[in-house]
């Protein structure tokens, strides 16, 4: 079994430093995909109401535990607030919803989706809701970050959920949180990839005791589904000559460099994948050392491009977060 490192988060509780993610997760395997995974060792599972499997992830778990490969104390589940869920009183209700979906007692981390408030929708008129209130129509909210984060502190007094963060969040943004926080977010989840290295946030993240988690760690490779432009043309970070030339020095998979190219930054990765021979080597991606070197040189291929934001998947004049 792979002996995956803990990250201590503020909240005192240990996160393993590499974990599963379940977006795009289909509906039909992501019971036998957690169960799998599992299997092959992961611990921590990253899910969200966004991504409309949490049932079925739960299955996976339920299973596994039955079947006494593991113990819910031995697992660190991850779920996330959708934007529609931002007003004060809908917090809680949805939690308990999401719980209730995995078959769980608690979360051990909570974070906020988005930093965006949008109008509630039912969800029992729809769910997962997604970004539009009806058709096209965006409808934000009035629900400030600082009414959304004491709710979520409300979550850990609660015992709903052992730690909670945020996820998409920015510099200004997190500076504002620190002020009002009485509980300061564990981790901050972000996309990264050699692509989009975000130093001064892991900077100021790092200074403030914030941990970071690293989504998309293989750049464009999980948004060509969605035929974005920039990431069809742009040359697929494993398939890139230099990153190709690393990896045959380690006798490794280039993605294997690249996750370990995040975890020796620090960070903690939580590839998605639903081929079992990948599910494997993603694990096993923390089991080898990357020179400072080649560290450096990863890093260098720095160009800012984000691929994971709301303008990028429709046409909006309302979100424009990362402007
Ligand atoms: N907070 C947020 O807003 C946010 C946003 C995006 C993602 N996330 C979280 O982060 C997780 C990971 O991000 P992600 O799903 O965007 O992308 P990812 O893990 O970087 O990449 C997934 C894509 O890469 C492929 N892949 C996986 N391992 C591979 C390997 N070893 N070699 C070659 N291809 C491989 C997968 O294909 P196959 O599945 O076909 O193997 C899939 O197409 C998500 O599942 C989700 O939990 C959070």
């Amino acid at each position: 079994m792979v002996a995956v490192p803990n990250i201590k988060l503020s909240s005192g509780y240990d996160m393993p430093q590499v974990g599963f993610g379940l977006w795009k997760v289909d509906n039909a395997v992501a019971a036998d995909t957690v169960y799998e995974a599992i299997k092959a060792g992961y611990r921590l599972f990253d899910g969200a109401a966004d991504y409309g499997n949490e049932v079925e992830c739960g299955q996976g778990v339920a299973r596994a535990i039955a079947d006494g490969l593991v113990k819910r104390e031995e697992l660190f589940i991850v779920s996330k607030l959708w934007n529609t869920f931002h007003d004060g009183e809908r917090v809680e209700p949805i939690v308990r919803k999401q719980l209730a979906d995995w078959g769980l007692e608690y979360f051990d981390l909570y974070l906020i989706h988005f930093p965006v408030a949008l109008e509630y929708v039912d969800p029992a008129v729809r769910y997962p809701p997604g970004w539009h209130y009806e058709g096209d129509e965006i409808r934000p909210s009035k629900a400030t970050i600082q009414e959304t984060w004491t709710a979520m502190e409300g979550l850990v007094a609660a015992g709903l959920s052992k730690s909670i963060g945020i996820s998409n969040f920015q510099a200004q943004l997190i500076y504002d949180l620190l002020r009002y926080a009485k509980i300061r977010p564990a981790t901050l989840q972000i996309e990264h990839h050699p692509y989009l290295v975000q130093q001064e946030l892991l900077n100021l993240a790092k200074r403030e005791g914030i941990a970071v988690t690293a989504y998309s760690s293989f750049g464009p490779a999980s948004f060509l589904e969605f035929n974005m432009q920039h990431a069809v043309k742009l040359t697929p970070l494993i398939q890139d000559d230099t990153i190709k030339s690393i990896a045959a020095k380690y006798n490794r998979d280039p993605s294997q460099v690249l996750l370990r190219w995040a975890t020796q930054r620090g960070l903690a990765i939580i590839p998605k994948s639903t081929r079992p021979a990948l599910i494997s080597s993603n694990l096993a991606s923390i089991e080898f050392d990357l020179s400072e070197e080649d560290i450096a040189k990863i890093s260098a291929f720095n160009r800012g491009i984000r691929f994971n934001q709301p303008s990028n998947y429709f046409p909006t004049e309302l979100l424009w977060i990362f402007g």
